[in-house]
């Protein structure tokens, strides 16, 4: 199931009061979401794995599993279902804008979710047997966008090698040299912080495999890797400089969407990101929301509404399992 986190935030200086739910309507929804639930991105994974690429088939390396289709369709249902009344029946292409980060797992998201949103109505039905019906999305191949400012930006990583070189992220890196050395030991990789996230990254895709944990990784274990997956999150929003650098460009994005919508050739009703978990995490902790993990399928919603007063408000929600 999901769960959800509602945030308000206020865009303009209305006189106001905490709005009650028949006194806004919806005029605009944008979401960003990370990928459904994939297979391990490095292959090999780590020393001692004891699963090696075959586990993997028919998938291949970082792709969508069944499961994460299942989960990226969930994401269009269950905005299809939240916004019913105001995407109505009708559908037409230039409702909706879908972008994508040039990967197979956020492409494959993204035409999930559309298909969750959009199933073809009964006029739009071309084939009695197959519920569904292509949908225009856009992708800038390789490109340097606003959702890969951490991946692909120098001067965003001077900021995070400060980050972990400073003495306050040091310190705690120390407080977990102990478990660092097992983790180490037991992967076979070297002892160091990022062998912690990467080891998060490869179990967590196994166990959405069902794959059974290798007896070194407890619950317990798990658990702490969760934790210090979460302090990797946390570091990528370290300063409000680097907030600007990650969740900067998303913002000003969504904010464009929001000023251009209802202008002369602008019918949009949804726009939908394809994006990483770091996109998610850094969106979310640059509004000070807290976010447990960014797990597969972890959404954002960012409402335009109008108030029964005429102002413009905008509602932040975060979904996760
Ligand atoms: C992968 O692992 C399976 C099961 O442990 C084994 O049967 C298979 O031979 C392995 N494949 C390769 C290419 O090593
Ligand atoms: C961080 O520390 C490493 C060595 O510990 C050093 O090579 C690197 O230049 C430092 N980076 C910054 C930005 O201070
Ligand atoms: C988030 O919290 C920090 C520190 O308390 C504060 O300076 C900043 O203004 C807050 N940001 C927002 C968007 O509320």
């Amino acid at each position: 199931m999901f769960q959800i986190f509602t945030f308000w935030i206020l865009i303009t200086y209305a006189t106001s009061f905490i709005l009650q739910p028949n006194d806004y309507k919806v005029e605009l929804v944008q979401a960003i979401f990370r990928h459904g639930d994939r297979t391990p991105t490095i292959y090999p994974t780590y020393p001692t794995d004891p699963y090696n690429a075959s586990f993997y088939e028919p998938y291949g390396i970082g792709q969508l599993t069944n499961k994460g289709k299942q989960r990226a369709y969930m994401i269009g249902a269950m905005l299809k279902k939240r916004y019913a009344d105001f995407l109505g029946e009708i559908y037409k292409p230039d409702y909706v804008y879908a972008y994508s980060r040039d990967l197979d797992r956020n492409k494959m998201t993204l035409q999930l979710v559309l298909a969750g949103i959009f199933p073809p109505t009964l006029q739009l039905t071309w084939n009695e047997k197959i519920y569904w019906m292509p949908h225009p999305m856009y992708i800038n191949p390789n490109a340097f966008d606003f959702l890969s400012v951490i991946m692909k930006c120098s001067a965003y990583g001077k900021l995070w090698h400060q980050v972990i070189n400073s003495s306050e992220i040091q310190k705690k890196l120390k407080s977990h040299k102990d478990f660092l050395t097992y983790i180490s030991k037991s992967s076979g990789f070297p002892t160091d912080f990022s062998t912690a996230i990467k080891l998060y990254s490869i179990i967590r895709s196994q166990m959405s495999l069902d794959l059974p944990l290798p007896d070194w990784c407890t619950n317990e274990v798990f658990e702490k890797l969760e934790e210090l997956m979460t302090l990797q999150y946390s570091m990528l929003t370290y300063t409000n400089d680097m907030k600007k650098f990650v969740a900067g460009p998303i913002i000003k994005r969504f904010l464009n969407n929001l000023k251009s919508h209802k202008s002369k050739d602008n019918n949009k009703k949804i726009y939908l990101y394809s994006a990483n978990d770091y996109s998610i995490a850094a969106f979310a902790q640059a509004h000070n929301f807290t976010v447990p993990i960014v797990d597969y399928g972890c959404t954002i919603i960012f409402e335009k509404l109008r108030g029964r007063d005429n102002q413009i408000y905008v509602r932040v929600r975060v979904f996760a399992y």
